[in-house]
């Protein structure tokens, strides 16, 4: 059997949308069905979700849910997979707290996500000496800083050999990379090195948002949820930025930063045409038509629609179901808490025994310390 062990997680500040599902939550599900793995963990980080939200701590405690029933809703299994709460994992913080002794306060600061969250913050910018600039600078939580430390702990206390994430994770798991070859060489070879695993193409790395920014974020509005009806998502898909150069179904178009375009490559399959529009065999001839002009945006917009329909229709009706019984729900995520915790708890008692802070099983130290005593009697 396989000795990988997989872990990742999100942060519960929203609905989950179609960015996440290409970028992680659709591999996620594959990797569950593969089951090439001793154990799976997919977890929500509502702790690490606090280090920016202290103050709106509503929103991440409602969205827990959400993203349960986004995560049960494309497909994950809580018959193979873990699914678990961060915060209900104490020996989270234990760990995290033993790890600040191997990671410096510099060591942070160059951690990219840091470091932008420092430079935002005005921290790279000292000849700023005004009120306003010097209160965002002591703004910045200490737990938000350590976040990366808390982020090892979450990776290492399951001992997860493989965490599927994005690209933007590459620092934290270098971090935690280091704090393990720092533990294991103070204390002994105790924690297992994580592997990053990241998403296979470049589409799937990050999907525009439908105005063609960037990023898909709750607060542009440019997100398609997984749990988006059919009709606002008709509204979404058809209000998509496409090629501002294209005015008339003739004129030649633009494929890159074409966001339509963009969509496509990341979902759409060959067999799709044969099923919605069987006039192109495949995306590249109908990227080519569009390119020389005669295919216009509308009927891109359809096929993409149908496709994103074939998706999500699924995961609709999943979720409903499971809407229907939301302390099930719960239930399932406190038994799966359990089981992690279980895992957590034996990584915990060899960490504790590699640090030799398990005083009350350490019968050498109780009796080295009884003999120093009796001699001295
Ligand atoms: N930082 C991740 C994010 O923002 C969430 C996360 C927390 C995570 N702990 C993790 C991901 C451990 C993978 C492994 O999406």
């Amino acid at each position: 059997m396989s000795e990988k062990v997989i872990l990742t997680g999100d942060r519960p500040t929203g609905r989950l949308h179609i960015g996440h599902y290409v970028g992680s939550l659709r591999r996620r599900v594959e990797l569950q069905n593969a089951g090439d793995f001793r154990k799976m963990f997919v977890f929500i980080a509502d702790a690490q979700a606090l280090t920016d939200n202290i103050d709106n701590p509503e929103k991440v405690r409602q969205n827990v849910i959400e993203v349960a029933l986004d995560y049960l809703a494309a497909g994950l299994d809580p018959q193979k997979v873990t699914l678990f709460i961060q915060s209900q994992i104490p020996e989270l913080c234990e760990l995290s707290f033993y790890f600040m002794d191997m990671v410096s306060v510099a060591r942070l600061q160059r951690n990219p996500t840091v470091k932008n969250e420092m430079i935002l913050r005005g921290f790279h910018n000292a000849t700023d000496e005004s009120a306003e600039a010097d209160d965002n600078r002591r703004g910045l939580p200490v737990g938000f800083f350590t976040y990366p430390i808390s982020q090892a702990a979450d990776i290492t206390a399951f001992k997860a050999t493989t965490v599927p994430a994005g690209a933007d994770q590459k620092p934290m798991i270098e971090q935690a990379v280091e704090i393990v070859r720092r533990f294991n060489s103070i204390y002994g070879e105790t924690l297992v090195e994580p592997q990053i695993m990241l998403p296979e193409n470049s589409v799937c790395m990050r999907l525009p948002g439908t105005d063609g920014k960037a990023k898909m974020s709750k607060s542009l509005g440019n997100c398609i949820y997984l749990s988006e009806t059919p009709e606002e998502m008709h509204r979404k898909v058809f209000s998509m930025y496409t090629d501002p150069l294209h005015l008339n179904v003739s004129d030649p178009g633009h494929v890159e930063g074409n966001a339509v375009f963009t969509y496509l490559d990341a979902f759409c399959k060959d067999e799709d045409f044969a099923l919605y529009l069987p006039d192109y065999a495949c995306l590249d001839e109908m990227k080519e038509h569009y390119m020389r002009g005669g295919l216009g945006d509308v009927k891109c917009k359809k096929f993409l629609e149908k496709i994103l329909n074939a998706i999500l229709d699924p995961m609709r009706a999943r979720r409903a179901e499971y809407e229907k019984d939301i302390p099930a729900i719960y239930d399932m995520l406190r038994k799966g808490c359990e089981d992690a915790r279980e895992t957590a708890a034996q990584t915990l008692s060899e960490v504790r025994r590699a640090m030799k802070i398990n005083y009350f099983e350490d019968m050498d130290l109780i009796r080295e310390q009884s003999e120093k005593y009796s001699k001295s009697l």
